[in-house]
């Protein structure tokens, strides 16, 4: 039996990683842990300034880069495959990690809900990962299978939707998407798997959080009692992306602190 090397099986450094949406919440957790592995990693953001900040504070410990760009239409998704290919001519890993989310009783969920959460959810990754396939391919080739990680959701696997239906079904459909994206591109050395988070604080879960009842209620939903941290999401994904992980394919792996298994 070979030796393992157990010095670099976790390791990511080197890799050259695109994180959308790497401004805030999940994906700054990802791009930070990335850039403080060794990683080279690319950040996508709308706004300009926040953006360049978020760079700047990345740089710090590492290499980061910025690319900005709207995802909810076909032309931002372009400008993000045009912005990184002027700059690099591989990629080891995409992580799909850009939602929206819409929240309104059943009775009034207009119909305006629908588009832009489908878009930025499940057309993006597709669209990204088709326009990135010949530089994913090309990470591939370098020896190591490229990775693809969609951040799905745990709430796409219960009926606990707090009213987002159009959410709870665009990350019921990438989970689909991913398992076939899997089966498809598993010929071109990439990996394709979904990250599914219960709940970790950010900007899309602060108007609960904020709310006493509603972070109990929560809270109360979650055996181990907490919410995820930077480092459990981190740990994850960097499993995923490093040696340790070439196994895995097609997989949607909760990170949830036991909620699916007490639903
Ligand atoms: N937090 C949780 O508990 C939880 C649970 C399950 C799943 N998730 C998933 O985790 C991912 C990250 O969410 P989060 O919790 O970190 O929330 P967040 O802080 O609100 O982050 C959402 C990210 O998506 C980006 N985004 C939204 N609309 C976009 C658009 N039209 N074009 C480009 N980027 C866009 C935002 O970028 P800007 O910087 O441009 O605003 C932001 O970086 C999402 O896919 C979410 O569904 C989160």
């Amino acid at each position: 039996m070979d030796m393992i090397d157990f010095k670099t099986l976790y390791s990511v450094a080197g890799k050259t990683v695109l994180v959308t949406g790497g401004v805030g919440g999940i994906g700054r957790m990802l791009s930070s842990a990335f850039v403080a592995a060794g990683a080279r990693v690319y950040i996508t953001g709308r706004k300009a300034e926040a953006l360049a900040t978020a760079v700047a504070e990345l740089s710090v410990t590492g290499e980061a880069f910025g690319i900005h760009a709207d995802l909810a239409a076909p032309e931002g998704v372009a400008s993000v495959i045009a912005g990184f290919c002027e700059r690099e001519s591989r990629l080891d890993v995409l992580i799909n990690n850009a939602g929206q989310t819409w929240g309104a009783a059943f009775a009034d969920f207009p119909a305006k809900a629908w588009a832009p959460v489908m878009n930025v959810n499940v057309q993006a990754p597709f669209a990204l990962a088709q326009g990135l396939l010949p530089l994913l391919a090309a990470g591939a080739a370098a020896g190591a299978p490229s990775r693809i990680i969609n951040i799905g959701s745990v709430y796409a696997e219960t009926t606990e939707v707090m009213k987002a239906y159009s959410y709870t079904a665009s990350k019921a459909a990438i989970h689909q998407l991913t398992r076939v994206m899997a089966r498809e591109l598993a010929s071109s050395g990439i990996l394709v798997n979904a990250i599914a988070p219960g709940l970790f604080p950010s900007k899309m879960t602060e108007f609960v959080l904020r709310n006493d009842t509603a972070r109990e209620a929560l809270l109360d939903a979650i055996p181990l009692g907490r919410a995820g941290t930077p480092e459990d999401i981190a740990g994850l994904a960097m499993f995923l992306c490093s040696r340790a992980g070439s196994y895995i394919t097609g997989a949607i792996i909760p990170i949830d602190g036991g909620i699916l298994i007490a639903h």
